[in-house]
């Protein structure tokens, strides 16, 4: 594959809870500009990456790399400050926050440009700005996604981590939200998008990776892993 214009690293990562080991030398590269898809069974260590990279667990082993500097081990706080964003599965926005408190407190450490940021995240997101006042509980559930994704990018991330942003949606809320993903993506930021929504993943991402028990066992361009037949029985129930 292309190795050119690869923006984030992350290589040989084994990292766990306490004494136990999730990952076992996992690693993952993302390009410039691309959808990256993580798939793979439950438990087998996609979210445990994405925390990893994020900096809220340190990996035992192995090194992350943003651009050519080693981000590994530096805090969550450092690592959104060099342009990458997460967004966790749960827990990812404050419930009793309007809309727009929301946004703010996304914007915490650029708080000079908040004001056009919100209205660059209005213009993506129109719902939001209608339920602006509105506390981030009352809304449902793919409009919650939405604050969530807003949130995350009110730092003007260049790399944006998604962990299952579609689990618990109505379909119709599942392919906007798969819309605007490719939407955010067209502005020239780089995903990586963890997803039970398999097929739909791989068809919208430009690469996929499959994990299984703590390891990348498989990648290649998301269209080519959907076609492969042996991966459709094993990971996209036939
Ligand atoms: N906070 C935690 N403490 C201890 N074990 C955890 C914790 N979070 C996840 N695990 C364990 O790590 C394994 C991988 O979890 P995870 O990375 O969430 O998998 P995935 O996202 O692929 O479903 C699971 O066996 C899970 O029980
Ligand atoms: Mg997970």
């Amino acid at each position: 594959m292309d190795n050119r214009n690869i923006i984030l690293k992350a290589e040989n990562i084994t990292v766990g809870y306490g004494e136990k080991d999730i990952l076992h030398g996992a690693s993952m590269e993302v390009r410039k500009n691309e959808i990256v898809a993580i798939i793979g069974p439950n438990g087998a260590g996609k979210s445990t990456l994405l925390k990893t990279i994020f900096g809220l667990l340190k990996p035992s082993r192995g090194t992350i790399f943003l651009e050519h500097e080693n981000i590994t081990g530096l805090s969550p706080d450092a690592i959104a400050r060099k342009g990458i964003s997460y967004v966790p599965q749960v827990d990812n926005i404050f419930p009793s926050l309007t809309v727009k408190e929301n946004l703010e407190m996304g914007g915490f450490i650029r708080k000079e440009q908040t004001a056009e940021r919100i209205s660059e995240i209005f213009r993506l997101f129109p719902v939001l700005e209608e339920k602006k006042h509105q506390r981030a509980k009352e809304l449902s559930g793919g409009q919650r996604q939405m604050v969530a994704m807003g949130r995350a990018l009110m730092l003007d991330p260049d790399i944006l981590m998604l962990d299952e942003p579609s689990a618990g949606l109505a379909p119709k809320f599942v392919s906007m939200i798969f819309e605007k993903i490719c939407e955010i993506n067209a502005k020239g930021v780089s995903i990586i998008l963890v997803e039970q929504n398999a097929r739909e993943a791989l068809t919208m991402a430009h690469t996929g990776y499959i994990f299984v028990t703590g390891k990348n066992v498989l990648h290649g361009i998301g269209k080519e892993l959907l076609e492969n037949p042996e991966i459709g029985q094993l990971y996209l129930g036939g």
